[in-house]
Order: structure tokens, then sequence, then C-alpha cells
């Protein structure tokens, strides 16, 4: 229901005067003033400028459209025009992009964005459009952290039994079993109350997402483990694109491209402000965190990855200067 619901308002072409005006709906999990939002207004503003406001948009934003795995479905089928999501639930629809999620093998942002924006972005991007979905750009999340609400964690042993919230991700699953926590997937617009209940001990994810969520106002520590780095990418619906001209694909690319670049000056910006706006809030902040021990215990994660495609893909990112 709420697609079709959702497909009606993304499907509006509102007939002004000579020529037809189309809105495009972009949904994204996180606030309007997240990087997600930035990324998502630059979106809108870019397409309307560039089609001399032959489309318009606007933003469904903080998970009104459902998680971002219910998202990539209505992307699918065809009742989302537009989505700006992590690459978290993606590799369910797409194996491939798994090798993004690896934990511990992008070394720094510089090297994330290089290979994003290189030769192995464009081929994933590729691999995205053989699956019913459209990838028009590589959008940023940024590096994930570990927030909870028992006790600092510095070292593996730390995470023992701790009920970690993780994405919908086999390979960030893993990684964390391996680490010593009890990994438990949930969709993002769930995770907020489940830390508020004690469904879960605590989560990971970017500084971005903690500041952007309020997560102090139920989580006490955040170790800055940046154990993963977390991609994410600008999709759309191909029924929606393959009904446009090349001129309005065009369009959609640039615009696209556009969203990234704001995202990722957000990203930027907030990599630099957050952690203190996360100590102003109240939250204990820990910072010296040997990641070496967690690294040797995630390796296994490598497997659901490599035992299917082999290493070349983690041997050519590990490569990109
Ligand atoms: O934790 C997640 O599910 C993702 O990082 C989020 C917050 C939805 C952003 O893509």
């Amino acid at each position: 229901m709420k697609h079709f619901v959702t497909g009606l308002i993304a499907a509006a072409v509102l007939a002004t005067g000579a020529q037809a005006q189309q809105k495009i709906v972009v949904g994204h999990a996180l606030s309007p003033t997240s990087h997600y939002g930035v990324g998502a207004q630059a979106f809108i503003d870019t397409l309307t400028e560039l089609s001399g406001g032959t489309f318009t948009g606007e933003q469904a934003p903080a998970g009104q459209l459902g998680g971002e795995r219910d998202m990539i479905e209505g992307l699918q089928i065809g009742s989302l025009d537009l989505v700006i999501t992590s690459t978290g639930p993606l590799g369910n629809f797409v194996p491939e992009i798994f090798a993004l999620d690896l934990p511990f093998l992008f070394r720094d942002y510089d090297h994330a964005r290089a290979v994003l924006d290189g030769e192995i972005g464009q081929e994933l991007l590729a691999k995205i459009g053989e699956n019913n979905l459209v990838g028009l750009a590589w959008s940023e999340n940024g590096f994930r952290h570990i927030t909870n609400s028992q006790r600092p964690v510095t070292t593996p042993a730390d995470l023992d039994g701790l009920k970690l919230r993780t994405m919908e991700n086999k390979v960030h699953m893993t990684a964390f079993s391996g680490m010593g926590a009890a990994p438990t997937p949930m969709a993002f617009p769930e995770l907020f109350t489940a830390l508020q209940q004690g469904v879960v001990d605590g989560q990971e994810n970017p500084v971005t997402v903690i500041t952007a969520s309020k997560f102090w106002e139920v989580q006490k520590y955040v170790s800055l483990t940046g154990h993963v780095y977390s991609p994410a990418a600008v999709l759309a619906s191909p029924i929606l694109i393959d009904g446009l001209t090349e001129e309005q694909k065009g369009w959609f690319m640039e615009a696209a491209k556009a969203s990234a670049a704001a995202t990722r000056a957000e990203v930027n910006r907030l990599e630099e402000a957050g952690v203190a706006l996360l100590r102003e809030n109240g939250m204990e902040v820990i910072t010296d965190i040997d990641k070496a021990p967690f690294a040797a215990l995630a390796e296994a994660s490598y497997s659901v990855y490599t035992d299917q495609y082999g290493t070349e893909m983690v041997d050519r990112i590990k490569a990109v200067e």
C-alpha cells in the first residue's frame, strides 16, 4: 500500500500550460539537514536548473518511505523515482557490491573516493544496472564507528556479548560475530526506539549519522573504530530512466554527480565538527583504539565475498593509490 501511494506521488505529472512538469521524489533515511538531505537537495536543485523546470523534486526524508531495503525495492517496481542509500542492503540485490562493505579495506577517505570515482566504481555502477536498478553515482555515508550504552569499547573483548544493531548486510554481521558482538540486523527506522528500549545495546554508524540522529539521547559511548567505510549510492528506478530522452538522462547524471559532491563536502565538514558535537552532548568519545585486533577478528567476513568472486577485486581495491 505504501508503495502504491508513493507511486502515485512519484508519478505525479503536472500539466503546466504547454509543457508537462514532472516531480521527482528523492527518498532517503535521514533528516533534510543531514549529509543525505544536503545531497538530495543538490540533486533536486541541479535537475530543476538543467531542465529549465521541466523536472522539479522533493525529498522524502527520514525513512518516510520505509527502510533502505524497502526503498530499493520501490525503485525496482517503479513506485519510487530516486533513492540515496548506503550500500548496507544493496548487496542483497547486487552481490558484487559486498566487496565495498568489507571491513578495514579502505585506508581513508581519499582512498575510498579514488576507488569509487575510478574504474572500479564505474564497473560496480554497471553491475547495479544489471539488476533492475540504475546506479547514477557514488555518494557517501562515511567511516562507521561503534556507539553503545554499556561501556567504553577499546578492544574486541569489550564487544563481548554486546547486542549491536547492524545493517541487513551479511558481511557486516559476520564481521561483528567474529569481533565478539551479538549482531542484530534491523532496518534503520526502527533503530532509535530499539536503542531507547534496550532491545539493542549499541549500533555502528558514521559521525554524520550519529549527529543527524541525535544518538546521544540514547547512547553514552562512541568508539572511533572506523571499522568499515560506508559508501552511498544515488540510485534511480529503471522505469523512470527508460522513459527519458538521452538529453534528460544526461541531466539526471549531472544532478547525481552534484548530489554526491555536496554530500561528500558535508561529510568532510562533519568529520571536523561532529566529534566536538558528540562531546558537547555528553558522549564519551574513545579515540585511542588499536584497530589491528579488530581487523584480525573481522577477517573471516572477507569469505562472504571471496568465496563467490575470489580475491581479485579486493586486491585491485587495495592497489588503488
Ligand atoms: O545504518 C544504516 O542503516 C545506514 O548507515 C543509514 C543510517 C540508513 C544511512 O544510510
